[in-house]
């Protein structure tokens, strides 16, 4: 699936994300300003914290209660549209989702 990252600049990164991949993964692999990952996607870091596009919210799954508890814990303002790229997976259902990621993850 196709998955445009805006970064915090505002720079943007069009990148064609393998079915089963997370965002957090994702994004690392392209080297993306914005996005770290610390924990390597075991939900305790909340580095990977990003924003869906508004009209995505509701097209993911529902965060998890674990997901929703880390994200407690994000440097950067929490959102409605606030989620953990790692806890994301790529599907071809997720073609054309657009991600921001926050100017901070510490
Ligand atoms: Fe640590 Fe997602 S990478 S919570």
């Amino acid at each position: 699936a196709t998955v445009l990252f805006v970064e915090a600049s505002g720079a943007e990164h069009r990148i064609d994300v393998p079915t089963g991949e997370n965002l957090m993964r994702a994004a690392l692999n392209e080297g993306l300003e914005g996005m770290v990952g610390e924990c390597g996607g075991g939900l305790a870091c909340a580095t990977c914290h990003c924003y869906v596009e508004e009209d995505w919210a509701d097209r993911l799954p529902a965060p998890a209660q674990t997901e929703q508890d880390m994200l407690e814990c994000t440097a950067s303002e929490r959102r409605p549209s606030s989620r953990l790229g790692c806890q994301i997976v790529v599907s071809d259902a997720l073609d054309g989702l657009v991600v921001h990621l926050p100017a901070a993850q510490y």
